[in-house]
């Protein structure tokens, strides 16, 4: 099984569209002929991104997570639009597998988390910024369900489970 689209529902198609293509990089793909307003993107040749015009509820912690190639030109970028939200998660980290993570919003409220490789050269200022800091995000739920390790990572070699 593989994800094929990830889809987020956005207030003004054009405004998100322009944000996904320009800001994020993505190249836009053609979207089947809905009577609704809706636009498709490529992520990779097996995934897409689909945006769609409703008035629906943005979720606050619920996220899609893309792994950038520059994750330092887009923390300045985006910390410069006011974009990065620490309200959800906390402020920008490195996890204890080496990749970066931020969250940002898209204009339409959608929450995206950025990351980057684990061994993805770095700007160091970043680590030094006011919206970073050291180690995993602590709700103070203190309740630790769940399947977790500490060699846990977002990026599994091919092959692996
Ligand atoms: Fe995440």
């Amino acid at each position: 099984m593989e994800i094929n689209h990830v889809t987020l529902i956005v207030d003004q198609l054009e405004k998100a569209a322009a944000f996904y293509e320009y800001e994020m990089g993505l190249v836009p793909v053609p979207a089947f002929v809905f009577d609704y307003p809706t636009a498709f993107f490529r992520i990779t040749d097996t995934t897409q991104l689909h945006l769609s015009e409703w008035e629906d509820t943005r979720s606050f912690r619920g996220h899609l997570c893309l792994r950038v190639d520059d994750f330092s030109a887009m923390f300045w970028r985006f910390k410069a639009q006011g974009r990065i939200d620490t309200a959800p998660w906390g402020k920008v980290r490195r996890l204890p597998d080496g990749a970066m993570q931020a969250f940002i919003r898209d204009p339409a409220g959608n929450l995206l988390e950025l990351t980057s490789y684990p061994d993805a050269p770095i700007d160091p200022k970043i680590l030094e910024d006011e919206l970073y800091q050291e180690g995993l995000y602590v709700s103070g739920r203190n309740d630790f369900r769940g399947y977790k390790a500490e060699n846990a990572t977002l990026y599994h070699p091919p092959g692996t489970e």
